[in-house]
Order: C-alpha cells, then sequence, then structure tokens
C-alpha cells in the first residue's frame, strides 16, 4: 500500500496519504489524498477509498489501513471516522501503518464511541 503514497495529489500540506478498505468479499478498494488549490474541497485518503468500494457495489468495511509519509502513525480525521462508521460492518479494525512497518490497530467503535447512525445496525 506504501507505494501508493506516489500517487497522492499533495502539493499544498506536502502530506501523502494511501488508505485501503476491505469489503464483505474480501475485496481491497484503494484511495490516496487528492488536494485542491480551493482547500477545503480536498479528499482524504479514507474518504477516496471508500468511494471506490462503493464504486464498485460493496458496501460494508471489514478493515482499513491507513499510511502515510509522516514518521510514525496517523489515524483518521474525524470526518472519516464518521465516513468508515456509515459502511462498517460490527469490529472494523483500522489499522495505521508506519513508515517502518510497525503497526498498531483499533476498532471504528474505539475511535469514534457514539458515531452517528439513523439506522439500527442489523
Ligand atoms: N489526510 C488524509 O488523507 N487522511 C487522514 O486521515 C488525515 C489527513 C490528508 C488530508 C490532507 O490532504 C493531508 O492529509 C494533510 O492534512
Amino acid at each position: 500500500m506504501r507505494r501508493l503514497l506516489a500517487h497522492a495529489h499533495a502539493p499544498y500540506s506536502g502530506v501523502q496519504v494511501a488508505a485501503a478498505v476491505e469489503d464483505e468479499q474480501g475485496a481491497i478498494h484503494y484511495g490516496v489524498n487528492v488536494e485542491n488549490a480551493a482547500y477545503p474541497q480536498g479528499n482524504c485518503a479514507e474518504t477516496s477509498a471508500i468511494a471506490a468500494m462503493v464504486t464498485s457495489g460493496a458496501r460494508a468495511i471489514r478493515r482499513v489501513w491507513v499510511t502515510s509519509s509522516l514518521p510514525g502513525l496517523i489515524w483518521p480525521c474525524g470526518g472519516c471516522r464518521q465516513k468508515i462508521w456509515e459502511f462498517s460492518a460490527p469490529g472494523c479494525e483500522v489499522v495505521s501503518v508506519g513508515d517502518d512497518g510497525a503497526a498498531e490497530s483499533h476498532t471504528i467503535e474505539a475511535l469514534l464511541p457514539l458515531g452517528f447512525r439513523l439506522e439500527p445496525r442489523g
């Protein structure tokens, strides 16, 4: 996944981010951050990966991986936590992978306690 950092469009922050989501069939969908000169219009890598998954027809996320060009581990921003939550299968894991290959994992429920959902999870 880290090879995708080269595909990020991050000329404004200089921070390249790549994400992958595994759907309910085990298929993996990838995304990178795509920034814009109108700064708020940029997309996070997780948002891009979720959009790719939804476009493919899948709807449930089993696992998310995120990595960046920064040293150490990064974790999804608040908005991306809510976007992951929208599609998360129960127990969905978010795995952060560092530049040295070190990884740490937390459930989306731990990262976003009491996230907003219109429908109870079936
Ligand atoms: N970014 C992500 O793509 N994912 C995150 O979880 C946090 C931040 C991006 C947004 C922006 O393009 C750059 O990192 C610096 O904030």
